[in-house]
């Protein structure tokens, strides 16, 4: 088995190929100089130099506000890339797993999102994944979707980070109260990554347990208390949204349901409290 990995310097590559290390199965990340999604060709040459069995597309163009006014950038690599590489894994005879998003939903629903609910994104960024999506089924109907959500635990900033950050530094923080979601542990999602290597089709993988970004911070600021860490704030402060105007608007409930991955894998997403009290231990031990 070898694994080509896309977005290997990014917040889920950069922990799947550590995860491949560990697990001893081999795998290879190009730059993304060497294999920009946008361009085919470049593609087809890695794809010879790699010999993948799997190609894994954890790139994309990921600021969500900022693909409010370069749409056709993320349109570009999103969708148009997510086709290409869907191609060359056509091409060599690769398995095609593709990550997606929470953020393809209008988060107007009131219960879990299943794989087959209607799809109408609200932003940029979540119209250009939804429009990948279909390009990649339409070039390799046998491909997997992954679709998750509320990221956290890399090396990039994340929500949670930001939170950390802020409850460090600062007496006073504001945090919306209308947004609901499922955080993920980005380790977490690159083991669910390698138990559905071989499966076809939507998959929804989150950590268990939805929460408002509100309750979310208040428990961070527990968890870092429990765990002896320096703690400024005192007071977090419940707003709505509209009190912070974003360029893109968010999904307001974009809770993923999980049981299909469970079904398909026998395994239940941990709770994202256990998952980050994890990630926290992690953080103090290397820092
Ligand atoms: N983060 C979240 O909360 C979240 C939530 C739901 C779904 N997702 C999805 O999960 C996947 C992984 O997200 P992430 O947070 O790990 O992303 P990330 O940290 O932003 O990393 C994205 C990676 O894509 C690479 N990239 C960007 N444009 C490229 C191009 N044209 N060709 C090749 N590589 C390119 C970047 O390269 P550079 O390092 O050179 O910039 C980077 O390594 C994405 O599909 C994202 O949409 C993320």
């Amino acid at each position: 088995m070898k694994l080509w990995i896309t977005g290997g310097q990014g917040m889920l590559g950069k922990v799947l190929q550590q995860l491949c290390e560990q697990k001893g199965i081999g795998s290879a990340a190009p730059s993304r100089n060497e294999a920009d999604l946008t361009n085919p060709s470049a593609l087809s040459k890695q794809a010879e130099r790699i010999r993948p069995t799997h190609i894994i597309n954890c790139a994309a163009y990921t600021d969500v506000d900022g693909a409010e006014n370069n749409e056709e950038k993320a349109f570009a690599i999103n969708a148009e890339g997510a086709r290409n590489l869907a191609l060359t894994a056509r091409e060599v005879g690769a398995k095609f797993i593709h990550i997606s998003t929470d953020y393809v939903f209008d988060g107007l629903a009131t219960t879990p999102y299943q794989e087959d609910d209607l799809c109408v994104p609200i932003n940029a960024y979540g119209k250009s994944k939804w429009e990948a999506e279909k390009l990649v089924l339409d070039a390799f109907p046998q491909a997997c979707i992954i679709r998750t959500s509320w990221l956290f635990g890399g090396q990039r900033k994340d929500f949670i980070s930001s939170v950390l950050n802020g409850l460090q530094e600062k007496e006073r923080i504001q945090v919306v109260t209308d947004q609901c979601g499922r955080p993920t542990y980005v380790h977490d999602l690159a083991h669910a990554v390698l138990d559905l290597l071989d499966v076809e089709g939507i998959v929804h993988f989150a950590n268990s347990g939805p929460v408002s970004r509100f309750q979310l911070a208040m428990d961070v600021k527990d968890e870092m208390l429990k765990q002896g860490k320096s703690v400024k704030c005192t007071e977090i402060e419940p707003v709505l949204s509209q009190k912070f105007p974003t360029q893109a608007q968010r999904p307001s409930y974009s809770v993923l349901a999980t049981e299909k991955f469970t079904q398909i894998t026998g395994k239940q997403p941990r709770p994202w409290k256990e998952a980050m009290g994890e990630y926290f231990e992690h953080v103090s031990a290397t820092s």
